[in-house]
C-alpha cells in the first residue's frame, strides 16, 4: 500500500542538462508523488498558504536585497517532509527572477563535486541543496568560506608538496532545506546570514484553502463536507492532502465507472467528490478518522504493548517496528505529537492518556512513584 509521504532515500540520478545530480524518487508511488507535488505547486506568493511570518520575514529580505542592489542572503528552511520547503525556493527563484540550480546533500559526495556546482554557476544564481544535513563533513567545510566570503578553497597535491589555491566565485545565494535541522552543525546553521526558517504544520482551514485550489487545478467538483473530512485527515501537511485528494479522485472514477458498466443509474461522475466516497477512498488506505496511518498505529501499539507505554528509547521502538530511526523521528512522531498523542521526554517516548482512549486501550496512571 502507498504511504501519503515520501521517505528520505532518493536514488541519484545526474541531470542532462547542468551536470548536477538530482534526487529521483525510486518508485512508482513516489514518482506519482513528484508529479503531483510539481503540478500543484504553488507559482506566486498568494497562492502559498499560510506560513506567513516565513513569508513576511522573506519578502522584507528579497526587497532590501533588491533596493541595495544586492543578491539576497543564504536562507535554511526547516520542518516536517511535505509542509512547502522547496516550494519557498522555488518561489524565491520565481520572485526575484533568477535561475536556480538544485541538488541535494547526499548527491555531493565529493569536494570536486561542490567545486564544480559552484563554479558553473551565474552571478546572482540561486544554489538550492535539499536535505543539507546529509552533506559530508568534508564538503561541509569548503562550503564555509564559499557562502561567508564567495571563495573556493581547494587543495592540490598531497603530503608536504599539496598547496591551497584561492578561487573567487561569483554572488549567489543558497537557499537549503533540511528536516532535520538538529543534525545541521551550528557552524553551518550560523552562516545563513539570511535566516533559519522553521516550518509550522498547517491549520484545517488553510489545508482547506490548498485543497480548493488543487481541486480546480485537477478539475475536480468537491463538496463542502468532503473537503471538510481530507483537511481533517491531512496530517496538516499539504503534500498529504493533494494526495489523498487525488486517490480519492481516482477511487470516485473506478467507483463510477465499474457502476455505470453495471447498469448502475444516476451515479456521480468520476470528478465528483462527496464526503461518502472520501471517507470510503480513506478507509481503503488505512487513514482513519484523525489522519493516522497503518504506521502511526503500528507504532502507538508496540509503544503501549510491548512498553507499557513508555517511556522507551527511539532506537528501540524503531527496531521493534523494523522500520529505521529517521522515518520514525521526521514522519511519524511529529504528527502524534502535534496530535498529542505522544510525548517525548528526557527518559524516551511516552504515549499519552489519549493515544491509549484513541486505539482503545486501558490506560493506566504510570508507576513513577515506584521506588
Ligand atoms: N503553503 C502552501 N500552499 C499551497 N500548497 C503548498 C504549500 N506548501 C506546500 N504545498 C504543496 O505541497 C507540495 C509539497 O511541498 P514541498 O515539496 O515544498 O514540501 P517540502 O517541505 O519540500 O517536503 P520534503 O521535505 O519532503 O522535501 C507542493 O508541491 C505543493 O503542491
Ligand atoms: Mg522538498
Amino acid at each position: 500500500m502507498s504511504i501519503p509521504f515520501r521517505s528520505r532515500e532518493g536514488s541519484q540520478r545526474p541531470s542532462a542538462s547542468n551536470g548536477i545530480k538530482l534526487k529521483m524518487p525510486k518508485n512508482k508511488d513516489k514518482i506519482e508523488e513528484s508529479v503531483l507535488d510539481m503540478t500543484l505547486r504553488p507559482t506566486r506568493w498568494d497562492e502559498y498558504i499560510g506560513q506567513k511570518h516565513i513569508k513576511d520575514n522573506v519578502k522584507i529580505l528579497l526587497r532590501a536585497a533588491e533596493e541595495r542592489g544586492h543578491i539576497p542572503e543564504h536562507i535554511l528552511f526547516y520542518g516536517p517532509p511535505g509542509l512547502g520547503k522547496t516550494t519557498l525556493a522555488h518561489l524565491i527563484a520565481k520572485e526575484t527572477g533568477r535561475q536556480m540550480k538544485i541538488t541535494s546533500g547526499p548527491a555531493i559526495e565529493k569536494v570536486g563535486d561542490l567545486a564544480s556546482i559552484l563554479t558553473n554557476l551565474a552571478p546572482g544564481d540561486i544554489l538550492f541543496i535539499d536535505e543539507i544535513h546529509r552533506l559530508n563533513k568534508v564538503v561541509e567545510e569548503i562550503l564555509y568560506p564559499a557562502m561567508e566570503s564567495g571563495v573556493l578553497d581547494i587543495i592540490i597535491g598531497k603530503g608536504p608538496s599539496a598547496r591551497t589555491i584561492q578561487l573567487d566565485l561569483l554572488p549567489f545565494t543558497l537557499i537549503a532545506a533540511t528536516t532535520r535541522v538538529a543534525l545541521v552543525s551550528s557552524p553551518l546553521r550560523s552562516r545563513f546570514s539570511g535566516g533559519v526558517f522553521r516550518l509550522e504544520f498547517y491549520s484545517h482551514e488553510e489545508i482547506g484553502k490548498i485543497i480548493e485550489r488543487s481541486s480546480k487545478l485537477l478539475n475536480i467538483v468537491l463538496e463542502e463536507e468532503a473537503l471538510k473530512e481530507i483537511a481533517k485527515r491531512s496530517r496538516f501537511t499539504p503534500r498529504t492532502a493533494n494526495y489523498f485528494l487525488k486517490r480519492a479522485r481516482d477511487f470516485a472514477q473506478v467507483k463510477a465507472a465499474s457502476a455505470k458498466n453495471s447498469g448502475v443509474p444516476k451515479q456521480k461522475s468520476g470528478n465528483i467528490l462527496d464526503k461518502k466516497i472520501v471517507i470510503d477512498a480513506l478507509n481503503m488506505l488505512a487513514v482513519d478518522d484523525i489522519g493516522l496511518n497503518s504506521s502511526d498505529r503500528k507504532f502507538l501499539e508496540i509503544l503501549i504493548e510491548k512498553f507499557s507505554g513508555g517511556p522507551i528509547g527511539l532506537k528501540t521502538i524503531a527496531a521493534a517496528m523494523s522500520e529505521e530511526e529517521a522515518t520514525v523521528e521526521e514522519i511519524i512522531e511529529p504528527y502524534l505529537i502535534q496530535l498529542g498523542l505522544l510525548e517525548r521526554t528526557a527518559r524516551g517516548r511516552v504515549a499519552t492518556k489519549k493515544a491509549h482512549g484513541h486505539l482503545g486501550f486501558e490506560f493506566k496512571e504510570k508507576q513513577e512513584k515506584l521506588s
